[in-house]
């Protein structure tokens, strides 16, 4: 078991059989609304509500992405005023990245702020969506509107990470190496030996502490927490150009940008990196993609500055910083994942 703080804010339980007493804690919350999604997390929500009586009733919103939007935020909203929810009471999140960015987003705006704590069902959730404070739901864009607000309390049972299939665990671990390769080269060393076999609390501790360390610097993103999206500049595009998971076009993302780390900063672990990608299992090239499209998208990223395209590179692993990118290391980062041109 373990105990961490996030911000100074957010307290980080990891351990095994959270019940509804710790995953409440010391709130004195008259009601409690548990917010969920189908499945198992619904499942888990259930049982911990039971557990609080009267107390406690259970919002069920939409699976994955669908119930980040205003329109969910307006329904589940109406729902904690008919209850009753008032200021002292408390929101309890059980699910993946989508649950607790809605749910934290809700309790950010519902009478100008409620407490919320997060029980993450999925290991992507535990070493990131749960962690940093970012909620928000989709627009035209992903996360157009959003605040940042640190849950009180994120419970991390390791019995319901555990239970996940080596699948379910892989976008989690692209996750956890990513935040080896830029903050702590033991967890990079765990995962590189043992893969999805790696244990599970310590690979969530460490990503957590490497986030932690990270947002504590720079909570609302001024700067340094843009190293937090190493891999994500031409994962982002993936997403969206081909449709792959988060997990599969971050590991993508990390190849590409590993190439340009080698080419710009003379970055010596590009190989040891794509082994351990390849030993979680996850893609070290990129699915049949139109380049043209990828290159569009890159072009619009968020971290592009006069018209030139940034990304996260490393210097060396946990040595991670973000520049300008020309276009000979785009095209050579892009054609290390197969875009464009034969993988090298
Ligand atoms: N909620 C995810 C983050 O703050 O990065």
């Amino acid at each position: 078991m373990a105990e961490l703080v996030v911000g100074g804010v957010t307290a980080v339980w990891i351990g095994h059989r959270a019940d509804a007493a710790l995953v409440r804690a010391d709130s004195a919350a008259q009601r409690i609304a548990y917010m969920t999604q189908p499945g198992i997390p619904g499942t888990i929500a259930r049982r911990l509500a039971a557990a609080e009586g009267a107390a406690a009733f259970l919002i069920e919103v939409p699976d994955g992405d669908a119930a980040k939007s205003l329109a969910v935020t307006e329904e589940v909203c109406g729902r904690l005023a008919a209850a009753g929810m008032e200021r002292g009471d408390l929101i309890v999140a059980v699910g993946g990245g989508a649950v607790t960015d809605l749910a934290g987003f809700v309790a950010a705006v519902y009478l100008r702020g409620i407490r919320v704590h997060y029980v993450p069902t999925t290991l992507l959730g535990a070493v990131d969506a749960a962690i940093g404070g970012k909620t928000g739901v989709n627009l035209e864009a992903k996360n157009l509107v959003g605040v940042f607000r640190h849950p009180a309390r994120v419970i991390v049972d390791l019995d319901i990470l555990g239970a996940l299939s080596p699948a379910a665990r892989r976008p989690g671990a692209a996750e956890a190496l990513k935040a080896g390769m830029v903050g702590d080269a033991e967890l990079v060393r765990l995962l590189e030996r043992d893969g999805l076999d790696a244990p599970i609390d310590e690979v969530i501790e460490r990503a957590i502490r490497v986030k932690a360390a990270v947002v504590e610097q720079d909570f609302r993103e001024a700067g340094l927490r843009a190293v937090l999206n190493y891999g994500h500049t031409v994962g982002h595009a993936l997403e969206v150009a081909a449709r792959i998971g988060h997990g599969e076009a971050i590991a993508v993302g990390m190849v590409a940008a590993g190439r340009a780390s080698a080419l710009l900063l003379g970055f010596d672990a590009e190989d040891r990196q794509r082994a351990a990608i390849a030993r979680l299992g996850l893609p070290i090239a990129a699915p049949a993609v139109d380049a043209d499209r990828i290159r569009a998208l890159l072009g619009a990223d968020k971290k592009r500055s006069g018209g030139v395209p940034r990304m996260v590179l490393l210097a060396a692993i946990g040595n991670p910083l973000v520049a300008a990118v020309d276009d000979a290391t785009v095209t050579a980062a892009l054609t290390a994942v197969g875009i464009g041109g034969p993988i090298r």
